[in-house]
């Protein structure tokens, strides 16, 4: 059976070497991604996408639902290590994201559809919701929780709205002998579930 393979980026130095060994070693569907693009030929198909251009890869890569595996090997130059990192960073989260977006499982268990993003400040955006969520108890027969009890959005106000990077490297931990670890969107599903199973949430 192939495997369907994602490599940003095609055509460099490291991409266009790993392309041309898995070519070789056959059984691969292979998805290269640069800006370029480039020629498709055999089992290379080339698309071309500004990893920089959050929406764009989105949109881009919206129809690889079935990679087996991602070879990350874009690179953006920059004069100085520190500002490297920024947009080495951004092209990497902007393809993960893309091609493992955590958002469809979670509107699935909420039986929502999914939108594109809005920012908001949720603090401002929730404060005048107390009634809906009164409504949304009584309609679904919930536990009565509180409104003032039921998030903090001043909270998530503040993790979901670093305008700076942010690297954790939890290879410490690993290097100590924690191999372990859960599955976020599996650990989201398995929060939601809880506070469903308490009546919290319907
Ligand atoms: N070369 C080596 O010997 C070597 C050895 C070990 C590790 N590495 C590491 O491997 C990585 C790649 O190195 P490399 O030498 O192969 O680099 P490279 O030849 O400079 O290639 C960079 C690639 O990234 C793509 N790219 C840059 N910005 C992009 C964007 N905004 N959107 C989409 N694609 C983009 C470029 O394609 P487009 O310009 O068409 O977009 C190009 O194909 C680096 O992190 C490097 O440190 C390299």
């Amino acid at each position: 059976m192939a495997s369907r393979v994602g490599c940003p980026s095609a055509l460099n130095t490291v991409g266009g070497n790993l392309i041309s060994h898995l070519e070789r070693q056959g059984g691969w569907s292979i998805v290269g991604l640069s800006r370029r693009g480039g020629v498709d030929a055999g089992a290379v198909r080339h698309v071309a996408v500004d990893l920089l251009d959050r929406e764009g890869t989105a949109n881009a890569l919206a129809e690889l639902t079935d990679m087996t595996h991602v070879f990350y090997a874009a690179h953006q130059d920059r004069p100085s290590w520190t500002e490297l990192v920024a947009p080495n960073l951004a092209m990497l989260v902007n393809v993960v994201d893309a091609i493992e977006p955590m958002w469809p499982a979670i509107a699935r268990f909420f039986e929502l559809e999914v939108a594109p993003p809005l920012p908001m400040s949720l603090a401002d955006v929730m404060a005048d919701k107390e009634e809906v969520w009164n409504e949304m108890v009584a309609r679904h027969g919930l536990r009565r929780t509180p409104y003032r009890e039921v998030s903090s959005w001043q909270f998530g106000d503040f993790v979901f709205g670093w305008d700076y990077d942010v690297i954790a490297d939890t290879s410490k931990s690993r290097r100590a002998g924690f191999h372990e670890y859960v599955d976020t969107e599996a650990m989201f599903l398995s929060v939601f579930q809880d506070l469903r199973d308490q009546r919290i949430i319907p």
